[in-house]
């Protein structure tokens, strides 16, 4: 329910003009109304002065809104003061009914796939991988949401001519318990340790072509050590997925396009678009300003830019996807301009994006691990863990099942940290302000939501009934304040999914805790009389409702306490 869209849609149909939403203005002053629609723009086109056009369109869309109380024209504008009691009437009792499905819209067109985390086996899964894990999984669920298909999808970096490396590095110098022990810090150790000895040693990169050579024949001996740095790499990245409890619905890595990419490259060549450059097969972007997309190297071999033609492919004959996200960090923009680009050229208009997001930085510095500086996800995930474990300890030591709110305020915490500016700026990452429980936070907006759930404990057992509730109650500043954000949750997840920025939900999150917060310390709710009680408590429970929600689509826990 947003009620700006009610009153643009009584002006709209008053007025046959499109644009309504946009121009309403939210006047500073209480007293010019909740909407105020400025006449400057209509007077020029219909010749007539604003004030005048101010008081025809007041007589036209009087008494066309149960929402709105009154109107008034003020010079240029005209005000609408809405029905503040009816206002509340209409979003506590829909989130009353529809509970936790309140705000979950039909706007969908189909299936999207999220093309998201994708981190590369034999190497760390570092902090650029949580932004690309946390921002997609916030798309998949907005996406979900307000009613598409979503499809998570993880392109594991698990093919390449970087594993005929890792094999040769292994048989040189690894030793297999030690990989089975320390995982892939010693696979990537070993990784490292292969580029500094090629320098002395040219032979060993002709070795590691041939492995991989092996591998693209199917060898098994080549096949059986690549298959099992596959394994140790994904019991790692699962520990981290599932401290962050993310999960996706497929994990089709690059290795599974080894034979399908064929396809893809016969139809370039139908279509007129590979060109033999050096022996290798590109696609000229030059006309784009852009350089080639390499497609084939000159020993024949397919390139990570392949897999993704392929992949793209797959993607619409397997989901016929009506958007297709890529959840990478802003270093592949190219690679992504010039794979949307070769799409085109093929002849198809499908709707694909780069969604990419800044870096995290760290103030002060002091997250620097034995790597120096990679900082190590589940490092980081268990730091955050055993910080709010003694803040729990600190403040509420008697809490049932510590633990496990010690992971979902930790992790939660990262994760709100992460998506709480437009993905494109870079996070700034402070353990004190993060993990705070008055700022604008993780921990804050849980720690709301617990105490709404508090509040209602204490506020009896009676269930929350619309049919008894005085609306009229709620007409204060402060139970109006929060019953507008209430009603605009809905269009909050649509705005979201439409710029693919899930901030617009966590900002709307701190929002909401804000004003119930002012709400709660300036109404008396559980003393207060029963007719009173009872209304005040509703909204309440639309509160801890809408908190558990939103911070569900941001992929962060909501505990009952804390
Ligand atoms: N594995 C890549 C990396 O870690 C990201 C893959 C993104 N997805 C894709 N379809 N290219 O940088």
């Amino acid at each position: 329910m947003d009620f700006k869209k009610a009153v643009a849609d009584i002006l709209t149909i008053a007025l046959g003009d499109e644009d309504i939403y946009e121009s309403l203005e939210t006047p500073r002053d209480v007293k010019l109304g909740d909407y105020a629609f400025p006449c400057f723009r209509l007077a020029k086109t219909l010749k007539k002065s604003p004030a005048v056009i101010a008081a025809q369109i007041k007589e036209k869309v009087e008494n066309k809104s149960e929402f709105v109380a009154r109107i008034e024209t003020a010079g240029a504008y005209v005000n609408f003061f809405l029905d503040k009691g009816a206002a509340a009437k209409a979003v506590i009792s829909e989130i009353i009914d529809k509970g936790e499905r309140y705000g979950r819209g039909s706007a969908g067109r189909g299936a999207v796939t999220i093309d998201f985390s994708s981190p590369n086996v034999a190497k760390p899964f570092h902090i650029g991988h949580l932004r690309t894990t946390v921002i997609g999984n916030a798309l998949y669920n907005i996406y979900d949401f307000i009613g598409y298909k979503s499809v998570g999808i993880n392109h594991l970096g698990d093919w390449g001519t970087q594993f005929g490396k890792m094999i040769t590095a292994y048989v040189k110098w690894g030793d297999r318990e030690e990989i089975e022990k320390k995982g892939v810090k010693e696979l990537n150790r070993l990784y490292v340790l292969f580029h500094r000895e090629a320098k002395e040693d040219k032979s060993l990169e002709d070795e590691a072509r041939a492995w991989f050579i092996k591998m693209q024949n199917g060898d098994e001996d080549a096949l059986s050590v690549w298959r099992w740095f596959v394994e140790i790499s994904l019991r790692e990245f699962n520990k981290i997925y599932r401290l962050l409890d993310i999960k996706f619905d497929y994990f089709t890595g690059e290795s599974f396009y080894n034979d399908k990419m064929d396809a893809v490259v016969t139809e370039l060549k139908e279509k007129g678009l590979l060109e033999e450059s050096d022996g290798a097969m590109i696609v000229n972007l030059e006309r784009y300003d852009m350089p080639p997309l390499m497609v084939l190297r000159k020993d024949g071999g397919t390139l990570y830019a392949t897999r993704d033609l392929a992949t793209a492919f797959y993607r619409k004959e397997e989901f016929n996807f009506v958007k297709s996200l890529y959840v990478v960090g802003l270093e592949q923009s190219l690679h992504f301009k010039q794979l949307f680009k070769v799409i085109e050229l093929m002849g198809y208009d499908w709707d694909m994006a780069h969604i990419p997001f800044g870096l995290v930085r760290l103030e002060g510095g002091k997250l620097s691990t034995r790597e120096g500086q990679v900082v190590l996800m589940e490092e980081l995930l268990d730091e955050a863990v055993k910080r709010s474990k003694a803040i729990i300890e600190r403040k509420n030591p008697s809490l049932d099942n510590k633990d496990e709110v010690a992971r979902q305020v930790g992790v939660g915490a990262i994760i709100f940290n992460d998506l709480y500016n437009s993905r494109i700026k870079d996070v700034v990452f402070s353990w004190e302000r993060i993990l705070s429980f008055d700022g604008e936070t993780g921990p804050y907006v849980q720690y709301t939501h617990a105490r709404a759930r508090a509040v209602l404990a204490n506020g009896g057992t009676a269930a929350i009934d619309a049919d008894n509730i005085d609306f009229s109650i709620l007409a204060d500043e402060f139970s109006y304040e929060t019953v507008k954000l209430l009603g605009a949750f809905g269009d909050k997840a649509i705005e979201a999914a439409e710029k693919c920025e899930p901030y617009i939900i966590t900002r709307y999150l701190v929002d909401l805790a804000q004003a119930f917060n002012r709400f709660y310390h300036e109404n008396m709710v559980l003393s207060a009389d029963a007719a009173v009680k009872t209304a005040r408590l509703a909204l309440v429970f639309c509160v801890k409702t809408v908190l558990a929600s939103g911070l569900k689509l941001i992929g962060v826990a909501a505990p009952e306490k804390m």
